[in-house]
């Protein structure tokens, strides 16, 4: 691609003519001087005009111009410790490319149903751009700590003929013949077809929830990365998620320290996500949560008061471990120690961000699989598949999914998953 000046890379151009190409963020003048805000799509940049730099007719030209109208702009870049950023630019020359009239995001303040239904224009704004930066960083994260350990990407269907996490949250689709489908709630179970095949697998992508919760932790589409390891038992399995946890974190506190900055997110936890976390089994969690007073009993699901009590207690994510199996769905092993636990985990979020990552050691039994499936009503011609993964070499093996829009709004320190991805969709809202 040609290189062209962005923003984002204005400390490389300092003392040089440059040509801008973006829309008017803000402006403000006082007496004979013009300050734009001219954002690119990479940062926001100030543009300074005066008559004496620029000549009466552009000064003009600047002085009028409205919100978010496009524009380009040629002037010299120089170093000013008061603009923001620490650059600015000195316009010579402005050029409207098209010009914008009542822009309906203004400076004051909306209200967030407003702001929703203007999502395709509310990306546009500083916070939103700094949150969605900060969820394109993790991504690579993700990918990078992934590939360069020699995982192999195998993506899953979003079709399925059947569930994976509990039928009560499939969305149908109507398929040919008048037969039906579901969207998948998660790749896992061909992730693990994947790891006989290539040892390391993950898949990476959307998955989809028909919860009826009004949470701010829940969408309907949500995006998910669901590694799986052959050979990988419990133990190794709660290894791998807490670091692959602190790299991601760690890496996205690096790149993305400006993004950080406009959120005025608070990093001093985040810069402690680093292994060992803390373990604490569900059994303990419920008692530790009886002790804070709390009306759980032994059984229950965390709710998410449950799970921001818990949180509070530790610095770091914490680990909660070997469940009741009653309460998790079929696929998990027992613990060989005490067969009515799981061996599955879940880890919680500090400050109250709940579960961010699901996982466990999946069951590599025949018979033992197929007595769950039994017990649990599958269909299980739809299952013959995935069984046979069990009659043909099986091995032990592990995974975990971790839930994208939910660990960006706990690392961006924003209340709410729904900005946490371009385009949420919940129980309500499926526009824009
Ligand atoms: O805990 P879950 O349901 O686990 C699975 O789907 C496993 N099959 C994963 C695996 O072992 N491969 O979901 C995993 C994560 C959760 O921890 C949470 O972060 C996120 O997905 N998640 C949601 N995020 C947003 N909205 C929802 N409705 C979510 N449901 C789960
Ligand atoms: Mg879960």
């Amino acid at each position: 691609m040609r290189r062209e000046f962005i923003i984002e890379h204005i400390d490389e151009y300092v003392g040089d003519e440059v040509i801008l190409k973006g829309w008017v963020y803000n402006r403000r003048s006082s007496g004979k001087i013009v300050f734009l805000l001219v954002r690119d799509g990479t940062g926001i940049v100030q543009v300074v005009f005066t008559p004496r730099d620029s000549g009466e007719e552009n000064f003009k030209i600047a002085e009028s111009l409205s919100q978010e109208t496009s524009l380009e702009i040629k002037g010299i870049v120089r170093e000013e410790k008061r603009a923001p950023g620490g650059y600015e630019i000195i316009g010579k020359e402005i050029r409207p490319i098209h010009h914008s009239e009542g822009y309906p995001i203004t400076k004051k303040s909306h209200g967030v149903d407003f702001l929703l239904r203007h999502r395709h224009l509310w990306l546009r704004s500083r916070k939103q751009f700094a949150i969605l930066r900060i969820r394109s960083e993790l991504v690579k994260a993700i990918r990078d700590y992934l590939d360069e350990r020699d995982f192999v990407l195998i993506d899953s269907p979003i079709f399925t003929p059947t569930s994976c996490e509990g039928t009560t949250t499939l969305f149908e689709v109507p398929y040919f013949d008048d037969k039906v489908v579901y969207l998948s709630q998660s790749g896992q179970l061909y992730q693990e077809a994947g790891a006989a095949a290539f040892r390391r697998v993950y898949c990476f992508g959307p998955v989809f929830r028909a919860e009826k919760s009004k949470t701010r932790r829940h969408l309907t589409e949500f995006w998910q990365v669901e590694p799986e390891v052959a050979f990988m038992e419990f133990d190794a399995l709660l290894e791998f998620a807490e670091d692959f946890i602190s790299y991601i974190v760690q890496r996205v506190l690096e790149k993305r320290k400006k993004e950080l900055e406009i959120l005025e997110r608070d990093t001093s936890l985040l810069e402690k996500v680093s292994p060992p976390f803390p373990r604490i089994t569900y059994m303990d969690a419920v008692k530790l949560l009886q002790e804070k007073g709390m009306d759980i009993k032994e059984g229950d699901d965390f709710g998410a008061d449950e799970e921001t009590e818990i949180s509070k207690s530790f610095e770091k994510p914490v680990m909660v471990h070997r469940f009741l199996a009653e309460m998790k769905p079929f696929y998990m092993k027992r613990d060989p120690e005490n067969n009515k636990l799981a061996l599955a985990v879940d880890i919680l979020a500090p400050e109250g961000y709940g579960e961010i990552l699901g996982g466990s050691q999946r069951e590599d039994d025949y018979d033992t699989l197929l007595k769950r499936m039994k017990e649990d009503n599958l269909p299980i011609e739809h299952f013959q598949w995935y069984l046979d993964l069990r009659k043909y070499g099986s091995f032990p093996h592990s995974g975990f999914g971790l839930g994208i829009e939910r660990t960006v709004a706990w690392i961006s320190g924003i209340h709410h998953v729904r900005e946490a991805i371009p385009f949420p969709r919940t129980i309500d809202r499926v526009y824009p």
